[in-house]
């Protein structure tokens, strides 16, 4: 069997849970509610009808998403043993948080969930429209989360008790003061924090706490239009590449200088840049042929989830970053972030 020998509540991961709300739609769809293809954004009020009109209209599929509790899931999959990671998040009183919970169970993911009573669990509506998909979430309870929930004495342990921890761009948006309260207890016991960039909208809306984090962020995940979208915000030099936006990053003021930035980001179907003070390496992904994606939904969360089945168990960064594509690649293949059947990477 794959199990792995890493130890249960090894990492702890905060985000937002949602479920997805995923159907292929016309490009009128789209047009109406002013989105763009290939985009991620918050709903608005303007974009409420999108959930009822996705479920009425069209055939709509219902799939556990949240883009740090899709990462863990991936994890909980490669790692074959359950419990290894630990996720908070909040969710409403409601069938969709009862989904959540047993789509979290299945995947072996040890969700302890804040529950807000009046408001419904978010929902992220998928719009796909050929090879693109677009994605609006209306956070809902998600939002509700507060601090309060990782000072519950149960909680806390699970938080001190963890050696890794992620959080996503994504959250920034919800409860800063959480984010900042686990890269303390990270930084203060020589932990890897991680965080990811999540979409281009947290740089150019939310950089006030996402530099305010950034000097606890040992690792620090993104694709191609994250990155560029951070460094537009920074002012940075407009043809800088993807490379130098790379060495930039983990060039950015650091707490614990002892252990300097590494930055990972990937670029589709190109290889993907690991980038380490002023050396940057390239890892080739095997592309995939177009009658064998499904939809390429959940790609960087499934990257990362791979990664983090890896680096939990202490493995190379460059075994922890091919195992970042073979689950990608597998995510790919399957609608969302799911998989099937048993994985088979091997180092
Ligand atoms: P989504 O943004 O779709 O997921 P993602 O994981 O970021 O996937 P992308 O397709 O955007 O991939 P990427 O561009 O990051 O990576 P890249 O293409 O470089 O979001 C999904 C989830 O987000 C949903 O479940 C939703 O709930 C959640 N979400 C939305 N808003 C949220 C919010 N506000 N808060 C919380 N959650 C939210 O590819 C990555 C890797 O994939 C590559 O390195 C490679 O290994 C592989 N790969 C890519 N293309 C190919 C190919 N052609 N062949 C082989 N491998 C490939
Ligand atoms: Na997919």
């Amino acid at each position: 069997s794959h199990r792995s020998n890493a130890r249960e509540g090894i990492l702890v991961g905060c985000g937002n849970p949602l479920l997805d709300i995923s159907a292929t739609v016309p490009m009128h769809f789209l047009q109406g509610y002013g989105m763009k293809e290939d985009d991620a954004i918050l709903a608005e009020e303007r974009h409420m009808p999108i959930y009822r009109e996705l479920v009425e209209n069209y055939k709509a599929e219902y799939l556990a998403g949240g883009s740090v509790q899709n990462s863990l899931r991936i994890a909980q999959w490669i790692l074959g043993q359950p419990k290894v990671a630990v996720f908070f998040g909040c969710v409403g009183k409601d069938n969709y948080a009862d989904i959540l919970r047993e789509k979290a169970r299945e995947a072996g993911v040890d969700a302890h969930y804040q529950v807000s009573t009046d408001t419904p669990t978010g929902t992220c509506a998928v719009l796909i429209t050929g090879t693109h998909r677009s994605l609006c979430a209306n956070l809902a309870a998600a939002n509700k989360f507060t601090i309060d929930h990782l000072k519950q004495p149960a909680n806390k342990a699970l938080v001190d008790n963890a050696l890794y921890y992620y959080i996503s761009g994504f959250f920034l948006t919800v409860n800063p003061p959480s984010i900042m309260s686990v890269a303390a207890t990270a930084n203060a016991k020589q932990r890897p924090f991680l965080m990811n960039l999540s979409a281009p909208f947290i740089s150019q809306f939310f950089m006030e706490p996402l530099l305010k984090v950034m000097p606890y962020v040992d690792i620090i995940f993104g694709n191609e239009a994250e990155a560029h979208a951070f460094a537009t915000t920074q002012g940075w030099p407009a043809d800088a590449d993807l490379r130098e936006i790379g060495k930039r990053l983990v060039a950015l003021p650091k707490i614990n200088s002892a252990r300097p930035r590494i930055a990972i980001l990937t670029q589709g179907c190109d290889p993907v840049l690991l980038i380490q003070h002023d050396t940057v390496q390239e890892f080739e992904v095997t592309r995939l042929a177009v009658h064998e994606i499904v939809d390429t939904n959940g790609a960087g969360d499934a990257f990362v989830g791979g990664f983090l089945s890896q680096y939990v168990q202490d493995k190379s960064l460059d075994v922890c970053i091919r195992c970042g594509n073979y689950a990608a690649r597998h995510i790919i293949m399957n609608p969302g972030c799911t998989y099937s059947g048993e994985p088979d990477f091997v180092e």
